[in-house]
This record gives C-alpha cells, structure tokens and sequence, in this order.
C-alpha cells in the first residue's frame, strides 16, 4: 500500500490512492520514455507543470544545491495560466498584464526553423546552433544556479504546431546532462499520441527528467493532467524529507483517472496513436494540395494529427499581415461559420506579429473528413483575405 500510494501521489494530501489510479500509473509507466517511473495526477496543464517547477526546486534542495534556482524556458512557448506556468512561457501578450507578478525566468530562443532559420544555414546547424543557446544562458547565469529547461516537443497555442529540428534534443539533452539541469518537457497539448507517438518525445528519441501531459489524457471527459518523473528525483525527496511540498484538494482523483485510463487503454489498445501518425501525412498532404501555392500560406507543418498552417502577407519576403487586420480572429470566425472548430491565433512571430492555424482533429478521422475539414478550412481562408 505505501509503496502504491508512493508511485501515484508522492505527498499526503488529496486522494490516497485508487485502482483507477494505480492502473493508468502503471499503463503511462509502461509506455513513457526513459525512465519516468513516478507518477502525479492532477486536475490539468497549468497544474502538471507549475508542479514541475516546484519539484525541480524542492529536488535541488534535497541534495544539497540550494543555490540552483532559474528555470530557462523559450520565447513563443506556452506553458500554463498560472503565475509559475505563465512565467516560464515566453508569450510577450499572454505575459504583459501581469509582467510585474512573474517569477524570473530567462527565454532562449525557439527552434522555429520557417521564420529564423537564415537561407544558406542547414537545418541541422540551425537547430544545434539555437541548441547551444541554452548553454549560452547557462553559463551567463552561472552554472550552479539553474535548475531547469523547459520546452514543449511541439509548440502549439502559440507557435502553431512546430516542432524541433532534427538533433535539436539530442544537444539540448547533452547540455542539461553537462551542467546538471534538469529537463522538463511539456507535452500537454502535443502528447497523448497526437503527433504519433503516446510521448511526443519519443519521436525526438530523448527523454526528460520530468514531463507533463494533460488535454488529451482525459480527452475532454474529465478534467485531468500529470506530471512523470524519474525515480532519481523522486527517491532524492523520499530519502531526504519524506515529503514532496506541493498539493492540490483533486490530485490523484479517482474518478478522473478512472476516465484518464479508459482514454489510455483505447488510444494503446487500437494503437491509435500510429493511426495519429498516417492519417497525419493524409492531412498534410492534403493541405498542401489545397494551399501549397497559396500566396498567403507561407508554411504548413506539424507532426501527426497536430497541424499548423502560418499565414502571411508575402510569402517570398515571409512577411506577417499587420496585425491590425486581425486575421486570425477573421479566420476563426468564417472556419465556424463553415462548420468547422479549429484554433488560430496571433502573435506568432513575437507575440503582437504573425498568424497561424492549427488542426488538431480527433484520431478517428476518415479519409473523406480529412478532405471535408480542409476543403472547408481553404472556403474560411479563401473568405477573409
Ligand atoms: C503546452 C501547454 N502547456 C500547458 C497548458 C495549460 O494547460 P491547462 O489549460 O489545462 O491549464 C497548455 C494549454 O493550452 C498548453 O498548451
């Protein structure tokens, strides 16, 4: 019994521990990267991963490094609404109002290889060069401070479906094992099998430290997030203060994660995830038929089921629309007029320039809905510029 109650919910608050529970920590276990074996359920994405940030501290304290306190994170990244999360996500709009209330945390650039990687630079030199940013901010703030990096394998609200570069996370691993920082991956829209893969990651082939999901976890039906960790962070705190200082009222709560593992049990029982992955390249496919020379579709990206399309003014300069014409907003507007939900926003380049569009449609699409969502996505675009 401890030692169940141990792997779900590492602190005595909330719910002890349950079937439910105990089975959906066994089966993401089973499936996760590396070697996550701990396991904390809560109520969703801002929760998986300011509890990330909190244990990523506490785990400095237990071993006796208590000077390590900065957490990096990437510009256009979006990590949660809470003041920990919001502070770690590095978009400019979503962080101004409340710019006086944030935590510090310093922002290294994103792999965003359609807008700044300079013509004449190889993909793979792009991505280890932005790579080595990270680095470069370690060292600036003084390698025995920094606790942690965090990203999201697949940026999504606020990039529109980017995901890194090949070798990207190889480097960045390699640097966080160098200097001692922990990696915090944030899979909370991405994962799930959404790019084809349970673990976003998995396609990246590195495993983190510690990683949050949420979203698609409960696939709407109830309200739930997680966050992994390895046993090295976990036994850190058990060995040392017994007692991990972070709690909500609904961690661990069985009714939700009795739904968590029935969604989990379907997405890996069928596979579904793989099924994420071809019917993907269907969607792809099909966008770039429909849009590949449009003047205004600068790029279309994304892994699996998880697509983005950035929108811009010319698409031999790249060059945003202004943001007064509200582009993105127009889009969402005239794509559910025509029948269909999907998630533009702007802001894309920095916050106040660029618009994108992103399709996460569900897992059992068919082929003639993939035709039917574009087709009706191109009669949205095609309506407002
Ligand atoms: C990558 C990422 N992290 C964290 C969050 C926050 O999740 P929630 O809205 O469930 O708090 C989101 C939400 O969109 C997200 O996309």
């Amino acid at each position: 019994m401890q030692e169940q109650v141990e792997k779900i919910a590492f602190a005595h608050t909330g719910f002890m521990t349950s079937e439910p529970a105990e089975a959906l920590a066994d089966l993401l276990i089973e499936h996760a990267p590396g070697d996550l074996d701990r396991v904390y359920f809560v109520s969703g994405g801002s929760e998986a991963t300011e509890a990330a940030i909190k244990l990523a501290r506490q785990y400095f304290l237990e071993i006796g490094q208590p000077e390590r306190r900065h957490v990096i994170a990437r510009r256009q990244s979006y990590h949660g609404n809470t003041l920990g999360a919001l502070s770690a996500g590095g978009n400019a709009w979503r962080r101004a109002q409340f710019a006086p209330m944030l935590i510090e945390m310093t922002h290294i650039a994103p792999c965003y290889e359609y807008a700044e990687k300079p013509n004449g630079e190889s993909s793979f030199d792009y991505g280890q060069r932005v790579a080595n940013e990270l680095e470069t901010e370690i060292l600036r703030l003084g390698p025995d401070t920094v606790m942690a990096f965090m990203a999201e394998p697949v940026v999504g609200a606020t990039l529109g479906a980017v995901p890194a570069v090949e070798g990207y996370y190889k480097r960045i691993r390699e640097i966080c094992d160098q200097y001692g920082v922990l990696l915090i991956l944030d899979e909370v829209m991405c994962g799930m099998g959404r790019t084809g893969h349970l673990f976003a990651c998995d396609h990246d082939q590195v495993a983190p430290d510690i990683l949050c999901i949420a979203k698609g976890l409960g696939a709407g039906y109830q309200p739930i997030g997680a966050m992994m960790c390895t046993n090295r962070i976990f036994d850190a705190i058990r060995d040392g203060s017994g007692f991990f200082q972070h709690g909500h009222t609904y961690i661990g709560h069985p009714v939700a994660t009795a739904a968590a593992l029935a969604v989990v049990r379907e997405l890996t029982v069928h596979d579904l995830p793989a099924r994420a992955g071809v019917m993907g390249e269907k969607v792809q496919s099909a966008l770039e038929a429909a849009l590949g020379q449009h003047p205004n579709v600068g790029d279309i990206r994304g892994r699996g089921l998880f697509r983005g399309i950035e929108l811009v003014a010319d698409r031999d300069t790249k060059q945003p629309f202004d943001p007064a014409h509200g582009v993105a907003g127009k889009i969402k507007k005239a794509a559910l007029a025509e029948g269909l939900i999907c998630y533009p926003m702007s802001g894309t380049r920095d916050g106040r320039l660029g618009d994108h569009i992103l399709l996460a449609p569900p897992f059992i699409i068919e082929d003639a809905e993939v035709d039917e969502m574009v087709g009706k996505l191109n009669n949205a675009i095609t309506a407002v510029i």
